[in-house]
Protein backbone atom coordinates (compact mmCIF):
# COMPACT_ATOMS: atom_id res chain seq x y z
CA UNK A 1 0.00 0.00 0.00
CA UNK A 2 2.90 2.37 0.84
CA UNK A 3 4.46 1.68 -1.90
CA UNK A 4 1.97 2.55 -4.07
CA UNK A 5 0.88 5.55 -2.47
CA UNK A 6 4.53 6.31 -2.47
CA UNK A 7 4.87 5.79 -5.94
CA UNK A 8 1.68 7.92 -6.90
CA UNK A 9 3.63 10.64 -4.87
CA UNK A 10 5.81 10.85 -7.28
CA UNK A 11 4.23 10.49 -10.36
CA UNK A 12 1.49 12.70 -9.31
CA UNK A 13 3.58 15.65 -10.45
CA UNK A 14 4.71 14.36 -13.59
CA UNK A 15 0.72 13.37 -14.25
CA UNK A 16 -0.08 16.81 -13.66
CA UNK A 17 2.60 18.52 -16.05
CA UNK A 18 1.84 15.88 -18.99
CA UNK A 19 -1.94 17.07 -18.65
CA UNK A 20 -0.97 20.78 -18.51
CA UNK A 21 1.01 20.22 -21.82
CA UNK A 22 -2.05 18.31 -23.66
CA UNK A 23 -4.40 20.55 -22.39
CA UNK A 24 -2.31 23.60 -23.35
CA UNK A 25 -1.34 22.10 -26.84
CA UNK A 26 -5.10 21.34 -26.72
CA UNK A 27 -5.71 25.27 -26.61
CA UNK A 28 -2.97 26.50 -28.93
CA UNK A 29 -4.97 24.37 -31.34
CA UNK A 30 -7.49 26.04 -31.81
CA UNK A 31 -8.06 28.59 -33.47
CA UNK A 32 -9.38 31.84 -32.62
CA UNK A 33 -11.26 34.46 -35.20
CA UNK A 34 -9.60 37.43 -33.54
CA UNK A 35 -6.18 35.48 -34.22
CA UNK A 36 -7.10 34.98 -37.85
CA UNK A 37 -7.93 38.29 -38.40
CA UNK A 38 -5.48 40.63 -37.23
CA UNK A 39 -4.11 43.60 -38.88
CA UNK A 40 -6.81 43.14 -40.62
CA UNK A 41 -10.33 44.29 -38.83
CA UNK A 42 -12.15 43.86 -35.82
CA UNK A 43 -13.94 40.87 -34.96
CA UNK A 44 -16.93 41.79 -32.21
CA UNK A 45 -19.99 40.42 -31.01
CA UNK A 46 -22.97 41.33 -29.62
CA UNK A 47 -23.40 40.51 -26.23
CA UNK A 48 -26.47 40.68 -23.77
CA UNK A 49 -27.32 41.97 -19.81
CA UNK A 50 -26.90 38.52 -18.57
CA UNK A 51 -23.91 37.62 -20.04
CA UNK A 52 -22.34 41.04 -18.68
CA UNK A 53 -23.58 40.55 -15.43
CA UNK A 54 -21.76 37.12 -14.55
CA UNK A 55 -24.73 34.28 -15.74
CA UNK A 56 -23.40 33.61 -18.34
CA UNK A 57 -19.78 31.92 -17.98
CA UNK A 58 -19.56 29.70 -20.92
CA UNK A 59 -20.24 32.55 -23.51
CA UNK A 60 -18.27 34.70 -22.10
CA UNK A 61 -15.14 32.32 -22.68
CA UNK A 62 -16.35 32.69 -26.14
CA UNK A 63 -16.53 36.16 -25.82
CA UNK A 64 -12.97 36.46 -24.19
CA UNK A 65 -11.02 33.99 -26.33
CA UNK A 66 -12.59 34.69 -29.94
CA UNK A 67 -13.56 38.34 -30.32
CA UNK A 68 -12.04 41.82 -29.67
CA UNK A 69 -15.04 44.15 -30.18
CA UNK A 70 -17.97 44.40 -27.91
CA UNK A 71 -21.91 46.03 -28.36
CA UNK A 72 -24.03 45.42 -26.38
CA UNK A 73 -27.27 43.99 -27.84
CA UNK A 74 -30.04 46.11 -26.15
CA UNK A 75 -28.83 47.61 -23.01
CA UNK A 76 -27.60 51.42 -24.56
CA UNK A 77 -31.31 51.32 -26.49
CA UNK A 78 -32.99 54.25 -25.62
CA UNK A 79 -35.54 52.18 -23.89
CA UNK A 80 -33.10 50.29 -21.71
CA UNK A 81 -30.50 53.01 -20.81
CA UNK A 82 -33.29 56.00 -20.30
CA UNK A 83 -36.53 54.57 -19.31
CA UNK A 84 -37.91 57.61 -18.23
CA UNK A 85 -36.97 61.80 -17.78
CA UNK A 86 -35.25 61.34 -15.05
CA UNK A 87 -34.04 58.06 -14.97
CA UNK A 88 -30.97 56.47 -16.24
CA UNK A 89 -29.79 52.82 -16.09
CA UNK A 90 -26.41 53.07 -16.69
CA UNK A 91 -25.32 49.97 -13.81
CA UNK A 92 -25.60 47.19 -16.69
CA UNK A 93 -23.37 49.90 -19.09
CA UNK A 94 -20.38 50.38 -16.53
CA UNK A 95 -19.75 46.66 -16.08
CA UNK A 96 -19.91 46.19 -19.86
CA UNK A 97 -17.32 48.88 -20.07
CA UNK A 98 -15.55 47.47 -16.98
CA UNK A 99 -15.29 44.42 -19.07
CA UNK A 100 -14.24 45.58 -22.06
CA UNK A 101 -11.56 48.02 -20.88
CA UNK A 102 -10.05 44.65 -19.53
CA UNK A 103 -10.09 42.68 -22.14
CA UNK A 104 -8.58 45.61 -24.01
CA UNK A 105 -11.47 45.59 -26.31
CA UNK A 106 -13.14 47.68 -28.99
CA UNK A 107 -16.95 48.95 -27.82
CA UNK A 108 -19.28 49.97 -29.60
CA UNK A 109 -22.78 51.85 -28.39
CA UNK A 110 -25.49 50.85 -29.64
CA UNK A 111 -27.87 53.30 -30.79
CA UNK A 112 -28.66 56.78 -29.92
CA UNK A 113 -31.19 57.80 -32.48
CA UNK A 114 -33.85 54.66 -33.49
CA UNK A 115 -38.00 55.05 -34.45
CA UNK A 116 -37.91 51.57 -32.06
CA UNK A 117 -36.90 50.77 -28.89
CA UNK A 118 -37.63 54.35 -27.76
CA UNK A 119 -40.00 54.71 -25.29
CA UNK A 120 -42.88 57.03 -26.07
CA UNK A 121 -42.30 60.06 -23.83
CA UNK A 122 -39.61 61.19 -25.62
CA UNK A 123 -41.90 62.42 -28.15
CA UNK A 124 -44.58 63.83 -26.21
CA UNK A 125 -44.87 67.31 -24.74
CA UNK A 126 -47.15 66.10 -21.83
CA UNK A 127 -48.77 62.73 -21.53
CA UNK A 128 -51.27 63.28 -24.03
CA UNK A 129 -49.76 65.78 -26.80
CA UNK A 130 -46.74 65.32 -29.47
CA UNK A 131 -43.75 67.21 -28.69
CA UNK A 132 -42.49 70.17 -30.81
CA UNK A 133 -39.11 70.33 -32.24
CA UNK A 134 -37.47 72.44 -30.12
CA UNK A 135 -38.50 70.71 -27.33
CA UNK A 136 -37.60 66.72 -28.71
CA UNK A 137 -34.54 68.57 -29.71
CA UNK A 138 -33.52 69.45 -26.30
CA UNK A 139 -34.16 66.10 -25.04
CA UNK A 140 -31.90 64.67 -27.87
CA UNK A 141 -28.95 66.54 -27.13
CA UNK A 142 -29.25 66.08 -23.27
CA UNK A 143 -29.59 62.18 -23.83
CA UNK A 144 -26.49 62.22 -26.43
CA UNK A 145 -24.74 64.37 -24.15
CA UNK A 146 -25.42 62.32 -20.81
CA UNK A 147 -24.72 58.89 -22.64
CA UNK A 148 -21.98 59.72 -25.00
CA UNK A 149 -20.34 62.03 -22.13
CA UNK A 150 -20.55 59.71 -19.70
CA UNK A 151 -18.69 57.02 -21.52
CA UNK A 152 -15.91 59.54 -23.10
CA UNK A 153 -12.98 58.12 -24.34
CA UNK A 154 -14.51 54.43 -23.18
CA UNK A 155 -16.74 53.53 -25.94
CA UNK A 156 -14.99 53.86 -29.01
CA UNK A 157 -17.60 54.20 -31.64
CA UNK A 158 -21.16 55.06 -31.28
CA UNK A 159 -23.97 53.71 -33.78
CA UNK A 160 -25.46 57.36 -33.76
CA UNK A 161 -28.43 56.85 -35.87
CA UNK A 162 -30.39 53.43 -36.90
CA UNK A 163 -32.83 52.70 -39.94
CA UNK A 164 -33.42 56.21 -41.16
CA UNK A 165 -33.83 55.20 -44.70
CA UNK A 166 -36.11 53.08 -46.24
CA UNK A 167 -35.38 50.56 -49.40
CA UNK A 168 -36.32 53.54 -52.08
CA UNK A 169 -34.32 55.80 -50.46
CA UNK A 170 -36.90 57.96 -48.98
CA UNK A 171 -36.06 58.97 -45.28
CA UNK A 172 -38.49 57.33 -43.34
CA UNK A 173 -41.52 59.13 -42.30
CA UNK A 174 -40.34 58.57 -37.94
CA UNK A 175 -41.59 60.60 -35.36
CA UNK A 176 -37.74 62.24 -35.74
CA UNK A 177 -38.54 63.32 -39.15
CA UNK A 178 -41.94 64.60 -38.45
CA UNK A 179 -41.35 66.06 -35.44
CA UNK A 180 -37.67 67.81 -36.10
CA UNK A 181 -37.30 67.65 -39.68
CA UNK A 182 -34.33 66.49 -41.88
CA UNK A 183 -31.64 67.92 -39.58
CA UNK A 184 -32.69 65.36 -36.58
CA UNK A 185 -29.54 63.34 -38.26
CA UNK A 186 -27.07 65.93 -38.35
CA UNK A 187 -27.97 67.26 -34.96
CA UNK A 188 -27.14 64.03 -33.80
CA UNK A 189 -23.34 63.46 -35.66
CA UNK A 190 -22.89 66.81 -34.40
CA UNK A 191 -24.10 66.19 -30.62
CA UNK A 192 -22.23 63.57 -30.22
CA UNK A 193 -19.07 64.17 -31.68
CA UNK A 194 -19.06 67.67 -29.18
CA UNK A 195 -20.11 65.10 -26.51
CA UNK A 196 -16.71 63.08 -27.43
CA UNK A 197 -14.69 64.07 -30.24
CA UNK A 198 -12.33 60.96 -29.98
CA UNK A 199 -15.27 58.49 -30.92
CA UNK A 200 -16.16 57.18 -34.15
CA UNK A 201 -19.56 57.82 -35.83
CA UNK A 202 -21.59 55.60 -37.65
CA UNK A 203 -24.77 55.65 -39.98
CA UNK A 204 -26.77 52.14 -39.20
CA UNK A 205 -28.76 50.44 -41.28
CA UNK A 206 -30.29 47.49 -42.98
CA UNK A 207 -30.74 46.28 -46.48
CA UNK A 208 -27.40 49.06 -47.38
CA UNK A 209 -26.68 46.74 -50.06
CA UNK A 210 -29.60 47.53 -51.62
CA UNK A 211 -28.31 50.10 -54.75
CA UNK A 212 -31.54 52.63 -54.43
CA UNK A 213 -30.52 52.75 -50.29
CA UNK A 214 -27.21 52.39 -50.95
CA UNK A 215 -27.22 55.40 -53.82
CA UNK A 216 -29.33 57.59 -51.38
CA UNK A 217 -27.53 57.46 -48.28
CA UNK A 218 -23.97 58.01 -50.31
CA UNK A 219 -26.10 61.34 -51.67
CA UNK A 220 -26.90 62.16 -47.57
CA UNK A 221 -23.36 61.41 -46.67
CA UNK A 222 -21.54 63.82 -49.19
CA UNK A 223 -24.61 66.62 -48.09
CA UNK A 224 -23.26 65.92 -44.46
CA UNK A 225 -19.55 65.82 -45.24
CA UNK A 226 -20.43 68.91 -47.27
CA UNK A 227 -21.64 70.82 -43.79
CA UNK A 228 -18.81 69.89 -41.93
CA UNK A 229 -20.98 67.09 -40.42
CA UNK A 230 -18.76 64.59 -38.37
CA UNK A 231 -19.53 60.90 -39.76
CA UNK A 232 -16.77 58.17 -39.55
CA UNK A 233 -18.35 54.82 -40.70
CA UNK A 234 -21.34 52.78 -42.40
CA UNK A 235 -22.74 50.24 -40.36
CA UNK A 236 -24.14 47.39 -42.67
CA UNK A 237 -26.13 45.43 -40.35
CA UNK A 238 -25.91 41.99 -42.11
CA UNK A 239 -29.15 39.91 -40.98
CA UNK A 240 -28.92 38.14 -44.08
CA UNK A 241 -29.67 34.86 -45.81
CA UNK A 242 -28.76 32.47 -47.98
CA UNK A 243 -29.33 33.74 -50.88
CA UNK A 244 -28.80 37.57 -50.61
CA UNK A 245 -27.26 39.57 -50.58
CA UNK A 246 -25.65 38.82 -54.14
CA UNK A 247 -21.89 39.49 -53.82
CA UNK A 248 -21.58 42.07 -56.50
CA UNK A 249 -24.26 44.23 -55.04
CA UNK A 250 -22.19 43.32 -51.51
CA UNK A 251 -19.14 44.65 -53.12
CA UNK A 252 -20.05 47.28 -54.93
CA UNK A 253 -21.93 49.11 -51.53
CA UNK A 254 -18.54 48.57 -49.34
CA UNK A 255 -16.50 50.39 -52.09
CA UNK A 256 -19.06 52.60 -52.62
CA UNK A 257 -18.79 53.88 -48.69
CA UNK A 258 -15.48 53.51 -48.78
CA UNK A 259 -14.91 55.76 -51.23
CA UNK A 260 -16.76 58.29 -49.32
CA UNK A 261 -13.48 57.53 -46.97
CA UNK A 262 -15.65 56.41 -44.26
CA UNK A 263 -14.60 52.99 -42.79
CA UNK A 264 -16.90 49.95 -43.13
CA UNK A 265 -18.51 48.02 -40.39
CA UNK A 266 -20.94 44.79 -41.02
CA UNK A 267 -22.44 45.64 -37.53
CA UNK A 268 -24.78 42.58 -37.00
CA UNK A 269 -24.05 39.59 -39.08
CA UNK A 270 -25.96 36.44 -38.74
CA UNK A 271 -27.02 34.07 -41.90
CA UNK A 272 -29.93 32.17 -41.85
CA UNK A 273 -30.29 29.33 -43.50
CA UNK A 274 -34.46 28.71 -42.48
CA UNK A 275 -37.21 29.37 -44.64
CA UNK A 276 -38.57 32.99 -45.45
CA UNK A 277 -41.94 33.08 -44.39
CA UNK A 278 -43.02 36.32 -46.51
CA UNK A 279 -42.19 33.58 -49.60
CA UNK A 280 -44.66 30.91 -50.97
CA UNK A 281 -47.81 31.62 -50.10
CA UNK A 282 -50.95 29.00 -51.22
CA UNK A 283 -54.18 28.57 -50.72
CA UNK A 284 -54.24 24.94 -49.64
CA UNK A 285 -56.34 24.43 -46.77
CA UNK A 286 -53.87 22.32 -44.67
CA UNK A 287 -51.21 25.00 -45.90
CA UNK A 288 -51.06 26.18 -42.62
CA UNK A 289 -50.12 22.98 -40.76
CA UNK A 290 -47.83 22.05 -43.76
CA UNK A 291 -46.33 25.80 -43.67
CA UNK A 292 -46.10 25.32 -39.75
CA UNK A 293 -43.49 22.39 -39.80
CA UNK A 294 -42.31 23.40 -43.56
CA UNK A 295 -41.30 26.97 -41.57
CA UNK A 296 -39.45 24.89 -38.65
CA UNK A 297 -37.41 22.17 -40.83
CA UNK A 298 -35.01 21.34 -37.94
CA UNK A 299 -36.13 21.37 -35.08
CA UNK A 300 -33.63 19.47 -33.27
CA UNK A 301 -30.36 20.19 -35.36
CA UNK A 302 -29.13 21.33 -38.87
CA UNK A 303 -28.11 18.68 -40.83
CA UNK A 304 -24.26 17.90 -41.75
CA UNK A 305 -25.72 19.40 -46.16
CA UNK A 306 -26.89 22.52 -44.73
CA UNK A 307 -24.02 23.01 -42.26
CA UNK A 308 -21.71 22.66 -45.47
CA UNK A 309 -24.44 25.22 -47.43
CA UNK A 310 -23.94 27.56 -44.87
CA UNK A 311 -20.12 27.50 -44.59
CA UNK A 312 -19.92 28.20 -47.93
CA UNK A 313 -22.08 30.97 -47.89
CA UNK A 314 -20.59 32.52 -44.56
CA UNK A 315 -16.68 31.77 -46.55
CA UNK A 316 -18.26 33.56 -49.79
CA UNK A 317 -19.12 36.81 -47.78
CA UNK A 318 -15.85 36.52 -45.27
CA UNK A 319 -13.22 36.83 -49.07
CA UNK A 320 -15.43 40.01 -49.96
CA UNK A 321 -14.53 41.21 -46.57
CA UNK A 322 -11.11 40.39 -46.74
CA UNK A 323 -10.75 41.68 -50.45
CA UNK A 324 -11.67 45.26 -48.96
CA UNK A 325 -10.13 45.01 -45.85
CA UNK A 326 -8.79 48.48 -45.95
CA UNK A 327 -12.27 50.02 -45.71
CA UNK A 328 -14.46 46.72 -43.24
CA UNK A 329 -12.90 47.80 -40.35
CA UNK A 330 -14.74 45.35 -37.84
CA UNK A 331 -17.41 42.62 -38.53
CA UNK A 332 -19.59 41.89 -35.61
CA UNK A 333 -21.93 38.92 -35.07
CA UNK A 334 -24.99 39.38 -34.02
CA UNK A 335 -25.03 36.77 -30.49
CA UNK A 336 -22.62 34.31 -29.51
CA UNK A 337 -24.38 31.20 -30.27
CA UNK A 338 -27.13 30.08 -32.58
CA UNK A 339 -29.46 29.50 -29.22
CA UNK A 340 -29.18 33.44 -28.50
CA UNK A 341 -30.14 34.76 -31.48
CA UNK A 342 -33.01 36.71 -32.55
CA UNK A 343 -33.54 34.34 -35.11
CA UNK A 344 -35.42 32.23 -33.03
CA UNK A 345 -37.88 34.50 -32.43
CA UNK A 346 -38.70 36.77 -35.83
CA UNK A 347 -40.35 36.63 -38.22
CA UNK A 348 -41.92 33.80 -36.58
CA UNK A 349 -41.58 33.08 -32.51
CA UNK A 350 -40.59 29.13 -31.52
CA UNK A 351 -38.30 28.16 -34.57
CA UNK A 352 -34.63 26.77 -34.09
CA UNK A 353 -32.12 28.92 -35.97
CA UNK A 354 -29.07 28.17 -36.49
CA UNK A 355 -27.62 31.73 -37.87
CA UNK A 356 -24.43 32.20 -36.16
CA UNK A 357 -20.52 30.35 -35.92
CA UNK A 358 -20.77 29.16 -32.41
CA UNK A 359 -23.91 26.06 -31.43
CA UNK A 360 -26.32 25.73 -28.41
CA UNK A 361 -23.73 23.48 -27.20
CA UNK A 362 -21.26 26.51 -27.47
CA UNK A 363 -19.18 24.67 -29.81
CA UNK A 364 -17.61 25.92 -33.26
CA UNK A 365 -19.82 25.14 -35.92
CA UNK A 366 -17.87 24.36 -39.58
CA UNK A 367 -18.77 27.75 -40.78
CA UNK A 368 -16.48 29.16 -38.17
CA UNK A 369 -13.64 26.74 -39.77
CA UNK A 370 -15.14 27.81 -42.87
CA UNK A 371 -14.15 31.80 -41.88
CA UNK A 372 -11.25 31.65 -40.62
CA UNK A 373 -10.30 29.13 -43.51
CA UNK A 374 -10.65 32.45 -46.25
CA UNK A 375 -7.79 34.09 -44.26
CA UNK A 376 -5.84 30.89 -44.81
CA UNK A 377 -6.20 30.67 -48.21
CA UNK A 378 -5.31 34.23 -48.99
C1 LIG B 1 -32.02 45.84 -35.71
C2 LIG B 1 -31.38 46.63 -34.59
C3 LIG B 1 -30.72 45.72 -33.58
C4 LIG B 1 -31.62 44.57 -33.21
C5 LIG B 1 -32.02 43.83 -34.45
C6 LIG B 1 -32.85 42.64 -34.11
O1 LIG B 1 -31.12 45.37 -36.61
O2 LIG B 1 -30.42 47.54 -35.05
O3 LIG B 1 -30.43 46.44 -32.43
O4 LIG B 1 -32.75 45.03 -32.53
O5 LIG B 1 -32.75 44.72 -35.26
O6 LIG B 1 -32.29 41.88 -33.11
Amino acid sequence: MQYRSGLLNICKPIILSLMLIFTSLGREDQPTLKAAFEGKYYIGVAVNGYQILGNDSKSMEIIKTQFNSLTPENFTKWERIHPEPDKYNFAVVDSFVKFGEQQNMFMVGHCLVWQFQTPSWVFKNDSKNLSDRDVLLAVLKDHIFTVVGRYKGKIGGWDVVNEAFSDDGKLKKTRWLGIIGEDYIEKAFVWAHEADPGAELYYNDYNMYVPEKRDAVVKFVRELQSKGVPIHGIGMQGHWGLNYPSLEDLEAAIVAYGELGLSVHITELDINVLPDPFENQGADITFRFKRRKAMNPYPDALPDSMQMVQSERYAEIFKVFNKHSDIVERVTLWGVHDGLSWRNYWPIRGRTAYPLLFDRNYQPKPAFYAVIKTVKEE
